[in-house]
């Protein structure tokens, strides 16, 4: 088993490893010790295969639960699912001391993660991720949101999990476009911080070691949390590929999938910055190939004028501009906040 510990303002350790919701109950009891009730939350693709592991436990030590099942899918981070879900924890008397559980993926994570955040002003809860993109990032840091029709993430609070419990063997039933989507995000970790990772993605492809690559992307964004939780500063790095991402992921009405996105975003990116001389031409060209080898795209075909007010209604924008990741090279990218007519010439530069 690996162990990254968060030194966030409540911190906490990322376990990660196989058979790791066997130790769900005996986490809570270290955690989370004045719970007596859980309140699972999953959604109908990632719930059926594995909240019975997370029950099993639960039971073992004693731990009463009531699991809640959600439609799976982005469509379901949204503000009505949160009181719906609210609802459902206060009829059931959930108090102050129980514990919510977030078992599956991102969007899974950062609903329960935004409820338990709201409910009673505050409840403690575990991430249980079950997807790449979940072990990777979104289970780690505290970000925790739903959509607004206006846009991705735009109602939401940082709210520390006490946990996050990354059972690897999990992974083993994600569909494979689910698992590549994932994938994107650990190749954006490597243009960010890690020309090493890049190069051996490179060599290997999808075929590496779970656990030890989940740690290791995990420990990237523990230095980012680190020194910059509330997302002042240097966490916007961690935006690389999603301001155009969250853009044509929302115009796609999510037939896109986040990881999918933002493999567009950073694809666009990395080219326009070449094309300004930020970043030598052999950055774009090893990043579009990287992404093709796993799958991913590198292209849309929407027309920027119609990107153009999503993106600035993107809540990275501020006063008048919006902070764009641009690459200097493998493993090194630079915030730049450009106003309309600046994103506007970069990303046509990169489409
Ligand atoms: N909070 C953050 O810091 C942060 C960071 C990055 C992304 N995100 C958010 O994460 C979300 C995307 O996460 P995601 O890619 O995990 O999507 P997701 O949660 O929608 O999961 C993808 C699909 O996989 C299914 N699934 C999950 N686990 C499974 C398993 N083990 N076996 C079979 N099917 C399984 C889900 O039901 C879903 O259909 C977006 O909402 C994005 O905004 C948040």
């Amino acid at each position: 088993m690996n162990t990254v510990h968060i030194p966030a303002s409540t911190p906490y350790d990322v376990q990660i490893g196989p058979g790791l919701l066997a130790l769900l109950g005996a986490v809570i009891g270290e955690t989370c010790p004045k719970a007596t009730r859980c309140l699972l939350v999953t959604d109908d693709a990632a719930g059926p295969l594995w909240a019975p592991k997370a029950l099993e436990s639960l039971e073992k030590t004693g731990l009463a639960a009531a699991v809640y099942t959600l439609p799976h899918g982005e469509a379901s981070k949204t503000a009505d699912s949160l009181v719906k879900l609210l609802n459902s924890a206060a009829s059931e008397h959930f108090t102050r001391s129980d514990v919510f559980l977030a078992l599956g993926g991102g969007m899974v994570g950062d609903l329960t993660g935004f409820a338990a955040a709201c409910y009673m002003r505050g409840v403690a809860y575990i991430q249980l991720p079950t997807t790449l993109l979940a072990a990777i990032d979104s289970s780690v840091g505290g970000k925790t949101a739903v959509d607004l029709p206006a846009g991705k993430n735009l109602m939401g609070a940082f709210w520390q999990p006490r946990a996050v419990l990354c059972d690897t063997d999990t992974l083993s039933t994600l569909p494979a476009a689910d698992f590549l989507s994932g994938c994107a995000e650990v190749i954006k970790t490597a243009i960010l911080f890690d020309p090493e990772l890049f190069a051996q993605l490179e060599r290997e492809g999808a075929d590496f070691d779970r656990p030890a690559l989940i740690a290791r992307c995990v420990a990237h964004k523990r230095d980012i949390v680190a020194e910059d939780e509330r997302d002042t500063g240097r966490r916007a790095l961690l935006n690389l590929g999603h301001t155009l991402g969250h853009t044509v992921e929302a115009q796609s009405d999510f037939a896109l999938t986040h990881g999918q996105a933002v493999a567009i975003g950073t694809a666009v990116v990395c080219r326009a910055a070449a094309k300004y001389g930020f970043c030598a031409p052999e950055v774009p060209a090893r990043v579009d190939a990287l992404l093709e080898k796993f799958g991913l795209p590198t292209h849309t075909d929407y027309p920027l004028d119609g990107l153009m007010e999503r993106m600035l209604s993107d809540k990275k924008r501020a006063g008048g501009t919006v902070s764009v990741i641009v690459p200097e090279a493998i493993g090194r990218c630079a915030i730049r906040p450009m106003d309309r007519a600046a994103l506007h010439d970069f990303m046509k530069a990169g489409l």
